[in-house]
């Protein structure tokens, strides 16, 4: 949680949680959870969302990632996001798909360039982040629908 403002206790950890699952059995999408495919372990979350919050280019479709420690470096987030993006383009028939970050989370960005996703250049102040707040500024990338 070293680029979100700060960590979450029990309660809003499983709060997220509850709201995650909740949209999932809505919209039958979203932030799926990740399991190893060999011991079927959860280390996390990869997926689709719709922010509900203002963004320079809301409404729209993001990919996110959130992986427990132990299991970075191990290209799951890559994998992951290789999937959730081939069902935004092909199940949801989405046009574009974009990814923010704090500009300091480079491993985050990372993650969308090794998805060939590319830079906008149009960082922007994170809404849900105080002003003033070394996280605030966003890096925008984006990714378009080449599915003929
Ligand atoms: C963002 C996050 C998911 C990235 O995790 P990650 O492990 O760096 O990313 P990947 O799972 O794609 O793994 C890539 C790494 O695995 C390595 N790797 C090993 N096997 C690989 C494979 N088969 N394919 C791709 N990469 C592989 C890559 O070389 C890379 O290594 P590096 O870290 O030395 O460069 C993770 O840091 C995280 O959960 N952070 C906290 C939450 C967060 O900040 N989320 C984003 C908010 S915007």
């Amino acid at each position: 949680m070293k680029y979100y403002p700060s960590t979450l206790s029990t309660d809003e950890s499983n709060q997220l949680a509850n709201k995650i699952t909740t949209k999932l059995a809505a919209q039958g999408w979203g932030f799926w959870a990740v399991e190893l495919k060999i011991s079927k372990q959860f280390i996390g979350f990869v997926g689709l969302n719709q922010p509900s919050y203002d963004l320079p280019i809301t409404p729209c479709t993001e990919i996110g990632w959130r992986l427990a420690k132990p299991f970075w470096g191990m290209g799951y987030a890559t994998e992951a996001g290789r999937l959730a993006l081939d069902y935004g383009f092909t199940q949801l028939a989405l046009l574009e798909i974009y990814s923010f970050a704090s500009v300091g989370n480079q491993r985050s960005i990372n993650v969308m360039k090794r998805l060939n996703m590319t830079n906008t250049n149009q960082n922007f102040e994170h809404p849900l982040i105080p002003s003033g707040h070394p996280l605030r500024e966003h890096v925008l990338y984006r990714i378009d629908n080449l599915t003929p």
